[in-house]
């Protein structure tokens, strides 16, 4: 069946009947591809995707924030599509770094991890991040499943037992070689040698350790890369040219100068180097040792922040290979968010606060500003005054008032959605500009669909704000509360139309803007007297509206956000 079922003037007792009915018709009806939902054999695919797991030496920023966000937005996005989702986060707890940090800090690392982690949890969920795993390197899941990779590797030949030597950064928990440190001057003011790429001051290390044979694998390494795995494009001639250029990798520290993390299997004097640790949470959460679910590997796609690009293009997809397993189909990078231009560091006193910020500009405003701000491909500039700006006039004024103009009492006297009568009040009352704005509501799904897909959120929020933009202008042509005055029938019908016009517009936004504002859009939706059932892409396409709708309670979507420090 394709044609969407249209029954005029159903009486309402028989409209619970309708809904489940179109609904019924409507999961098989083409809204959108369904094709990338299920797989040949018509079943479900798991949409595995994947935030990189935080380190636990600080408090969250909000830069951490933002690369869990973007993973959520997708993970909501599939979800709504109809597809199961395992979207995994959590926090990397193993390494010199923390075991510094929780020295500084005079607590027992396993204490000082319990703390942090908790810290990363609590602010993902008061953000709405809606993961299935929290994952901790301290799990002892986890460390069966480094146990197990790590022996893996070594039965297959793999790794072998050779000397170290070279710079080390521990705040990068990374080997590097010397063209990728400079003389430099640490943020204590030190004469000493940095990394390059952050600045951090590396350590000379000679040391016996286990060896990981990465230049076996240049050649798979490429063909991945062929496969456009690396998005966006402009990351990828990066990583090529560090595959060209592949050193066997050190993937164990001496035990006596790293007690905090995992022993190498059989060799009590050695410590797993935090990375590979690390990199194995993407298996261990998809039931890595016992059983990795065949659908949830490779992941659909790792989220990830350009800082960290080496370790996931070069080094986990070899150490994938290295097992005989499939690399994550697509690393989304992402750039990263400065203040005034700068990075964000404790030393210089710049960092943003995610969990202050939540206070200030609620779940949703956040949310809001950094992925309509926020890109892949370019560091973006966080500013408070520019978040509060775009919050009030996006959320609160363009959405907003466009809830309040068509739902305020005296001018929807019956407090109700209502049906557009026919076409013929379209040609009757509205331009053909207006017209052909209201049935592009019907596509948007597909276009949203689409960026959604790109992860390009920004362009999603474009759709619906210029669709908002026109239906606030629509409204103001219109003038309701003037109609609403007019005691005669084809007033009352064109009142009627205008409402319907643009409320139809809010519900279809509302749907496609679930995965950004999930609260904002569950208000409005609900206002609007859409019931969670009717949420889905299908009903973009139709609104089973062919009954006024009765409106939801009145609510506040969200009160305009003051300028200046509360
Ligand atoms: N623990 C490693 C990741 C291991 S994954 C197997 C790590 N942790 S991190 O806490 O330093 O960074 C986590 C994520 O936050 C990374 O994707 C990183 O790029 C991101 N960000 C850190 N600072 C950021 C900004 N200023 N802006 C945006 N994202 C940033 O690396």
């Amino acid at each position: 069946m394709s044609a969407p079922i249209r029954i005029k003037g159903l009486h309402s007792c028989l409209k619970t009947t309708y809904l489940s009915l179109k609904r019924h018709v409507h999961r098989s009806c083409c809204c959108y591809n369904q094709s990338d939902v299920t797989s040949q054999d018509g079943r479900k695919k798991t949409f595995h995707i994947t935030t990189p797991i935080f380190y636990v030496n600080a408090a969250p920023h909000i830069g951490h924030l933002y690369t869990a966000l973007l993973a959520d937005v997708a993970a909501r996005w599939q979800r709504l599509k109809g597809r199961d989702v395992l979207f995994s986060t959590g926090t990397d707890e193993h390494g010199l770094k923390i075991q510094q940090a929780a020295e500084k800090h005079a607590a027992s690392p396993k204490d000082y991890c319990d703390k942090v982690s908790a810290q990363f949890k609590d602010l993902f969920d008061q953000s709405g991040i809606s993961y299935d795993e929290f994952i901790r390197t301290t799990d002892t899941r986890h460390n069966a499943a480094v146990d197990k990779f790590w022996e893996t590797l070594q039965r297959r030949g793999y790794i072998y037992k050779g000397g170290y030597e070279g710079w080390y950064s521990v705040s990068d928990e990374a080997f590097l070689t010397e063209d990728e440190v400079q003389d430099g001057v640490t943020s204590d003011g030190q004469h000493a040698k940095v990394s390059i790429s952050s600045g951090q001051p590396v350590t000379w290390t000679k040391e016996e350790n286990y060896m990981f044979r990465l230049t076996a694998f240049q050649q798979q390494l490429t063909s991945w890369l062929d496969s456009k795995a690396i998005r966006p494009s402009q990351f990828e001639p990066m990583v090529r040219s560090w595959v060209d250029d592949l050193r066997d990798l050190s993937i164990s520290r001496q035990r006596e100068r790293l007690t905090w993390g995992i022993p190498v299997p059989g060799d009590e004097t050695q410590t797993v180097y935090v990375w590979l640790d690390a990199l194995v949470n993407y298996l261990t959460v998809a039931g890595y040792p016992q059983c990795v679910q065949p659908r949830c590997w490779p992941p659909q796609c790792q989220i990830i922040g350009k800082d960290i690009l080496r370790f996931h293009a070069v080094y986990w997809p070899a150490f994938l290979f290295a097992a005989d397993m499939a690399p994550p189909r697509t690393l989304l990078c992402h750039s990263h968010w400065t203040v005034e231009g700068h990075k964000m560091s404790k030393s210089r006193g710049n960092v943003v606060d995610p969990l202050e910020r939540l206070g200030r500009f609620t779940a949703d405003g956040l949310r809001y500003f950094l992925l309509r701000e926020g890109s892949l491909g370019s560091d973006g500039n966080y500013s408070d005054a520019r978040a509060v700006e775009r919050i009030n006039s996006d959320l609160v004024n363009s959405i907003g008032n466009l809830l309040s103009r068509t739902t305020a009492p005296s001018v929807n006297k019956a407090q109700e959605f209502p049906p557009l009568e026919s076409d013929a009040e379209l040609a009757a009352f509205f331009t053909d500009v207006d017209v052909k704005m209201y049935r592009s509501l019907q596509t948007l799904a597909e276009q949203a669909d689409e960026h959604y897909g790109n992860y390009a959120f920004s362009r999603v929020i474009d759709l619906a704000l210029g669709h908002i933009h026109w239906a606030n202008a629509m409204v103001q042509n219109h003038q309701p509360w003037a109609l609403v005055k007019l005691d005669d029938a084809s007033s009352e019908k064109h009142l009627k139309s205008v409402l319907h016009v643009a409320m139809e517009t809010l519900r279809v936004c509302g749907i496609l803007l679930q995965p950004m504002i999930p609260q904002l859009t569950d208000r409005l939706l609900t206002r609007l007297g859409v019931s969670e059932e009717e949420r889905c892409i299908s009903d973009v396409c139709d609104s089973g509206n062919e009954c006024a709708r009765p409106l939801g309670n009145k609510v506040t979507l969200l009160g305009r956000i003051q300028t200046g420090k509360s």
